[in-house]
């Protein structure tokens, strides 16, 4: 990652953590985007700027990061509602819809993101999209039972499919224990069309297309910041 790049997500990230009020629930993010919010979350809790904040974890990387840092960590049985989620994406399209997954949180980062009154996206310049699909092959969470007969449906849908494996060549392990099989389409047309066929799939457990789910996008690139709602 370049110096710049990194620099905006920090900006982004560090942004988005100003909308953080006291006695909210928060979602945390999962990534190198998200990790910048939970960083300055810590350090304004520390620095007495704000209080009585309790959060929800998208990965158990991220909440590892949250507690070595003090932060009190709940779960969405206590608080069912979480008032704002800052999260990060691979892509992210001029109506708000986003493709997320690089990090293999998907499914989680989706289960808070449906909780969440607020579901705010950080971002630096590589991220924004004229089509979902152009820049980023989606990621697609699979039970590992029969995943071959999802690879199939897949390549049936037009994806080309790798499974996604570790530095060590074995398969990726989701926080649930599930595969990713990570799916090239090129610059998807029919975003709701593809959403619904891989929402009907049985085995197939979750999907990184985050369709009219995103309420806010900061996004930090050379000339500075943007603010967009939807
Ligand atoms: C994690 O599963 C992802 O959804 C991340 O939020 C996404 O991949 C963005 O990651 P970076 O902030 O590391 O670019």
């Amino acid at each position: 990652m370049g110096e710049q790049t990194s620099e905006q997500k920090r900006h982004a990230a560090e942004h988005a953590a100003t909308f953080i009020e006291s006695g909210m629930v928060v979602g945390l993010g999962t990534g190198s985007t998200a990790v910048h919010m939970v960083r300055r979350l810590a350090e304004l809790l520390r620095t007495g700027q704000l209080r009585d904040i309790v959060c929800v974890a998208t990965s158990n990387q991220t909440e590892d990061e949250a507690r070595s840092l003090g932060i009190s960590i709940t779960t969405l049985e206590a608080h069912p509602v979480v008032d704002l989620t800052i999260d990060g994406a691979d892509e992210i399209d001029p109506q708000l819809n986003a493709i997320k997954g690089g990090g293999g949180a998907l499914l989680r980062e989706k289960i808070v993101a449906q909780a969440s009154r607020r579901f705010m996206i950080v971002v630096d310049a590589s991220k924004p999209s004229p089509q979902l699909g152009t820049h980023w092959a989606l990621p697609v969470e699979v039970i590992p039972f029969g995943w071959g007969t999802q690879r199939t449906f897949l390549t049936d849908l037009g994806a080309e499919v790798k499974v996604r494996s570790r530095a060590d060549g074995q398969p990726f392990q989701t926080d649930q224990g599930n595969m990713i099989l990570d799916c090239r389409f090129g610059p998807i047309a029919q975003l709701h069309q593809l959403n619904d066929q891989l929402n009907r799939r049985v085995g197939i457990v979750e999907h990184g297309l985050f369709l009219d789910l995103v309420t806010d996008l900061i996004v930090a690139d050379k000339d500075g910041l943007r603010h967009i709602k939807r």
